[in-house]
């Protein structure tokens, strides 16, 4: 499963991409807005620094509107992914953009109806935001379950990218589900290393490597 950075933070980025175990990075709106950056140089710095995918979304909700944004958008690097929000014109414009070759990311999924849409729209990757649907009282992992056999039923060749994570927990269930990305806050990101007995494992060890003859 491919671990993708879901933030417009040029220093996180840049820090855990150094790892070398980062394979592309989602933005939103939201995201970027927080940095207080330009929208469109921040992404085109942030395809330099991460080789994979790295989505961009579009910001109108008509689908003339999305089509010339996804394409100038497109345009801004090689490994630039559209995003478009799942509503009607968001699925017209993602037939639009796909059928020209560029590679559309279906965001704010919240169903197995939504996912199945996304994909007969020829979308590369959906994203449903499993961490948003946990905060409702419903199960996001059920939705990638359900996602990932629709797509194996009928051999649909969009991705499932597991979007809106809140713990490395939800990371390792959605690697056993067979999901073909997980994206996650540097935060979460930081946290898939780190076990308290790997510490204390470690601490043990170091103690007793001091007392080699
Ligand atoms: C994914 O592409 C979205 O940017 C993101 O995962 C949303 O997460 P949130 O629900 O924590 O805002």
């Amino acid at each position: 499963m491919k671990l993708f950075l879901d933030t417009a933070n040029l220093d996180d980025i840049k820090k855990y991409a150094a790892q070398g175990l980062v394979d592309g990075v989602t933005t939103n709106p939201s995201l970027v807005a927080k940095e207080g950056v330009d929208f469109k140089k921040r992404v085109i710095e942030i395809t330099k620094v991460v080789k994979g995918p790295v989505s961009a979304e579009v910001t109108s909700e008509d689908a003339k509107e999305m089509i010339k944004q996804g394409k100038d958008i497109a345009k801004w690097a090689k490994n630039v992914y559209v995003k478009l929000p799942m509503t009607p014109d968001g699925l017209v414009a993602c037939q639009t953009l796909s059928k020209e070759g560029i590679r559309v990311n279906m965001t704010l999924i919240f169903s197995a109806a939504q996912a199945l849409l996304a994909a007969k729209a020829g979308a590369a990757f959906v994203s449903p935001f499993i961490g948003r649907i946990d905060d409702m009282g419903q199960s996001g992992m059920e939705l990638v379950e359900e996602i990932v056999q629709i797509y194996n039923n009928y051999g649909f060749e969009t991705e499932i990218l597991v979007a809106s994570v809140r713990s490395p927990r939800q990371v390792a269930l959605s690697a056993m589900l067979g999901a073909d990305i997980c994206t996650m806050p540097a935060a979460i990101y930081d946290k898939l290393v780190k076990h308290p007995l790997t510490d204390k494992g470690l601490e043990a060890f170091a103690a007793d490597a001091k007392k080699f003859k």
